[in-house]
């Protein structure tokens, strides 16, 4: 197992309601769904795990908190530390992460979410972080599903969209975020979008215009397992790279 890395906490996002995803999501959470040999959520775990965060915190849907702590427990299993926290609403991801702020205390935090699925490693990104924000994208052929990101000169970003209608680039921004400590107070000063949520975007545009925002270009494949067909081919990448993955005792 690799070195624990000092003073950088990791949550994984595993609420919302599944609605892409129905009716495989009527009786269970999206990311407890079989990605080959094991439940989604594991992958973006071993992504945590693999950089060496060792104290994570597990954020649910009130109506499946129970599962993910019979799969997950308190981390022995995996070698980690797992803490629980319960989203009552899908409030967005800036929401979900503010209520990580006790849990992260003074360190930094990297944030998965669950549904995402990095087939090659970030762990030298993470384990080499020192300040501000750190985002990761990947060139895709439909950027405007995504938080769309301009890149400038030397891993700079001009800007960041949520979804927009007119993409300025193919670069979709992946759901993996590492944050100094202030983002708990830039959270605090972020308002509801359109959509009634606390946005992910609204909250890197933040560091953005500090210029305290890093984008880095992903070489492995990535994958939001979010809608059916992402959901058959992160099956067949993960039967592909198993390898990659260790298997749980
Ligand atoms: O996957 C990358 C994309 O994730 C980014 O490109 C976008 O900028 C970002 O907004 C996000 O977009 P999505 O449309 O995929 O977000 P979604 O609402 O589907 O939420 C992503 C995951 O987080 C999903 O598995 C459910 C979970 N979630 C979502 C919300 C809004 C929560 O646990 N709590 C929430 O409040």
């Amino acid at each position: 197992m690799v070195e624990a890395v000092e003073d950088m906490k990791g949550v994984i996002l595993a609420g919302g309601s599944g609605t892409r995803l129905k009716p495989l999501t009527t009786v269970t959470s999206k990311q407890l769904l079989p990605v080959y040999d094991h439940p989604m959520i594991y992958y973006p775990l071993m992504t945590l795990i693999g950089a060496g965060i060792r104290d994570i915190l597990v954020i649910t849907a009130p109506e499946h908190a129970d599962d993910y702590y019979a799969y997950l427990g308190n981390g022995k299993d995996f070698g980690v530390r797992f803490s629980y926290a319960i989203q009552k609403k899908p409030a967005g991801l800036s929401q979900a992460l503010g209520m990580a702020k006790r849990f992260v205390g003074k360190d930094s935090v990297t944030m998965i979410l669950g549904d995402n699925i990095f087939g090659g490693s970030v762990a030298p990104w993470i384990r080499t972080f020192n300040g501000g924000a750190m985002i990761f994208v990947k060139k895709v052929r439909d950027p405007g599903r995504f938080g769309v990101v301009e890149l400038g000169q030397s891993g700079s970003v001009r800007s960041i969209e949520e979804k927009p209608k007119h993409p300025k680039s193919h670069f979709a921004q992946t759901g993996l975020y590492v944050y100094d400590n202030s983002v708990f107070s830039r959270i605090a000063t972020l308002k509801p979008s359109a959509r009634g949520e606390l946005e992910i975007t609204d909250l890197n545009n933040l560091y953005l215009v500090d210029g305290a925002l890093r984008g880095v270009i992903l070489q492995g494949e990535w994958i939001d397992a979010g809608t059916f067909d992402a959901l058959l081919k992160a099956n067949q990448l993960i039967a592909r790279q198993r390898k990659k993955f260790p298997t749980r005792r």
